[in-house]
């Protein structure tokens, strides 16, 4: 029944050409960097770390560097128009611009991927202050995105050069949980999923761990197809979708129309106690997709046993799915721009390594609500 092909191509045992740490950071190209930090610090908990603009002898844009444990974001506006920032953001609206990655070497980074077709964003760099010496390079994904690989192991200054640390006496939210970067989504183009399958594997040593064509993914209007390419350790997760024929626009569709081309559609961030994350961010303004109560209904029939109590989870509307290895707990947060491009996840893994395939079917009549009040279904 079941067309979810799970590959496992441990083909002997191979070097990793790009061994990869996890993530570093994700940055955000967004029209007002001041304002957006303070949205990331006051609705999810993150913490003021760094600042980088005219002040630290940054000319032509503003930074804002927040953290939560292991998640760094960075929120970067331009000071003018006329430049790259400033057209992606017209492009674009406010968007995912950089999902940098950690590495031990920068330089053979770029080395091996450029070699192996990647089109170049920045030749290796050495950035240098009184804290050290960050090398930095990166290559072009799909879209305008990129990824930067960032080589920090000879820097101890608060994030980069170029960068101060940035003390925010007024204002310290407390956490709310979010650990780390579980995976990040990639809308692309009609017929385009393989072609970027294709460049994970062969320019950065990726490997295609879960499918889902359109039988999994569709509901009576909205399809999509996704293969997820995990890196050889499993510290970086990307899952790549593509739009699939349904009656009516599929969500994939409606993201590379408001983007205006294919960039990243969410982030998941994971979290240990999903009932205090999602509690707290809800407190705090963070808006969720709901799915019918109805849901809860069979849930434990479908899923089994779970430690949580049925409960918190009905009325914070989170989801949970179970694979051979476990269960998982998610919830989807709606649009966090007015465009309906980029939206969160924060996912609580118990043992299951998947995606939560058994709640594609809810979610995306969730999203398909969503999409019919803005009249782009
Ligand atoms: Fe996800």
């Amino acid at each position: 029944m079941s067309s979810t092909t799970l590959t496992n191509k441990n083909t002997a045992i191979q070097t990793d050409f790009l061994p990869l740490e996890g993530t570093d950071y994700v940055e955000f190209y967004v029209g007002n960097a001041k304002q957006a930090a303070h949205y990331y610090m006051s609705a999810f908990g993150f913490q003021a770390l760094a600042y980088a603009g005219p002040e630290t002898g940054i000319k032509d844009k503003a930074s804002y560097a927040v953290r939560q444990h292991k998640l760094t974001f960075v929120l970067t506006t331009p000071l003018r128009s006329g430049n790259e920032i400033a057209d992606h953001i017209y492009k674009h609206g406010d968007g995912v611009k950089s999902l940098s990655l950690r590495v031990n070497d920068a330089a053979k980074a770029w080395e091996e991927t450029t070699h192996r077709g990647a089109k170049s964003y920045m030749e290796p760099v050495r950035l240098k202050d009184n804290d050290g010496e960050v090398v930095m390079s990166g290559i072009h994904t799909y879209g305008d995105t990129i990824h930067l690989f960032i080589e920090r192991k000879n820097y101890k200054g608060a994030f980069l050069p170029g960068y101060r640390a940035w003390n925010n006496p007024y204002y310290k939210p407390a956490d709310t949980g979010l650990l780390y970067v579980d995976h990040c989504v990639g809308n692309v183009n009609w017929n385009q999923m393989n072609p970027w399958v294709k460049f994970y594997e062969e320019v950065m040593g990726f490997r295609n761990i879960l499918s889902f064509d359109d039988k999994d993914i569709s509901t009576e209007y909205s399809a999509l197809m996704s293969k997820v390419m995990s890196n050889g350790n499993g510290f970086v997760k990307f899952p790549i979708n593509e739009p699939a024929e349904g009656k009516k626009k599929s969500q994939v569709e409606e993201y590379l129309e408001f983007y205006n081309g294919e960039g990243c559609q969410h982030v998941a961030m994971a979290t240990n106690d999903i009932v205090h994350t999602v509690t707290e961010l809800r407190n705090r303004g963070v808006e969720f997709l709901r799915v019918p109560n109805t849901y809860y209904d069979d849930l434990l029939d479908r899923v089994g046993h779970i430690d949580e109590d049925l409960e918190p989870l009905k009325e914070l509307g989170i989801l949970v799915d179970r694979d051979d290895e476990g269960y998982l707990l998610q919830l989807f947060s709606k649009p966090v721009e007015d465009r309906p491009t980029l939206f969160f996840e924060i996912i609580q893994r118990k043992g299951a390594k998947s995606f939560g395939k058994g709640n594609f079917k809810a979610l995306f009549e969730a999203i398909e609500r969503e999409q019919a009040e803005r009249g782009n279904l």
